[in-house]
């Protein structure tokens, strides 16, 4: 659990799975290089949904706002790396795509267009969800009217751009989702610097010794994470 685990759980998880990360952020930065697509996440943030990905095993996976594809990328690596597992993609416009044809092979199916009118798209069962859609309040307020009361207890959501900038978008979904989590008590996780630095410190120096990345961690990393009441 992330949410209750924090920092130790993460820690132990970059440990555990540091061979095939290591593999993943090669593999990315190559995509990077491909300069057809701004990155999605932040390292740390993407570093950490691969590692839950490939701790928790998730038979179905859900994705809205794929745009061109480098989270995805980060997602599809960890069902690849886990030999099981589907991901289903939402976006409201086809962008060009940076996710190789291999690493989609038949694990990934994305739709085009408001997903708002696709709720019937979403698999039975969602064992991880991924937010990264419209960051307004509106869309904030559908999605936890909507999609959270098809999850069940314990599913594990990362919502992207939550404590991004100051304050602008804890006014926006984020603020939607914080005040959602208040009132049911829930606990989230971040890694986002101004929230958590003690953290961002603590895993800048375990990916250091590790060799992940830059001995500087870099990047605002705004997701939050939490399972489902
Ligand atoms: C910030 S981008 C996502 C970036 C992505 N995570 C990445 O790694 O590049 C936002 C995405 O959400 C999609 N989106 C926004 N509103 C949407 C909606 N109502 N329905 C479906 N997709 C939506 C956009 O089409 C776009 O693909």
């Amino acid at each position: 659990m992330i949410s209750t685990g924090g920092v130790d759980f993460v820690a132990a998880l970059y440990r555990r799975y540091a061979a095939d990360l290591l593999a993943v952020v090669e593999q990315q930065r190559a995509t990077a290089a491909d300069g057809r697509c701004r990155p999605g996440l932040d390292d740390l943030e993407a570093e950490i949904t691969y590692l839950l990905l490939r701790q928790l095993r998730p038979e179905h996976v859900v994705e809205i706002g794929t745009s061109g594809g480098r989270t995805t990328s980060w997602l599809l690596s960890a069902l690849r790396d886990n030999g099981s597992g589907r991901l289903v993609s939402f976006h409201r416009a086809r962008h060009p795509s940076v996710v190789p044809d291999e690493l989609a092979a038949d694990r990934w199916t994305v739709h085009t267009g408001d997903v708002r009118a696709r709720i019937d798209a979403l698999p039975e069962t969602t064992d991880y969800l991924l937010l990264d859609a419209a960051h307004t309040a509106r869309f904030g307020r559908w999605y936890v009217r909507t999609v959270f009361p098809r999850l069940a207890s314990g599913t594990p959501v990362g919502v992207h751009e939550v404590y991004r900038g100051r304050s602008t978008w804890a006014r926006g979904e984020g603020g939607v989702v914080l005040d959602w989590l208040a009132e049911r008590d829930v606990p989230h996780f971040t890694v986002a610097p101004r929230r958590a630095p003690q953290i961002v410190a603590a895993l800048t120096d375990l990916r250091r010794e590790l060799g992940v990345g830059d001995a500087r961690t870099a990047g605002a990393n705004p997701m939050i994470w939490f399972e489902m009441p």
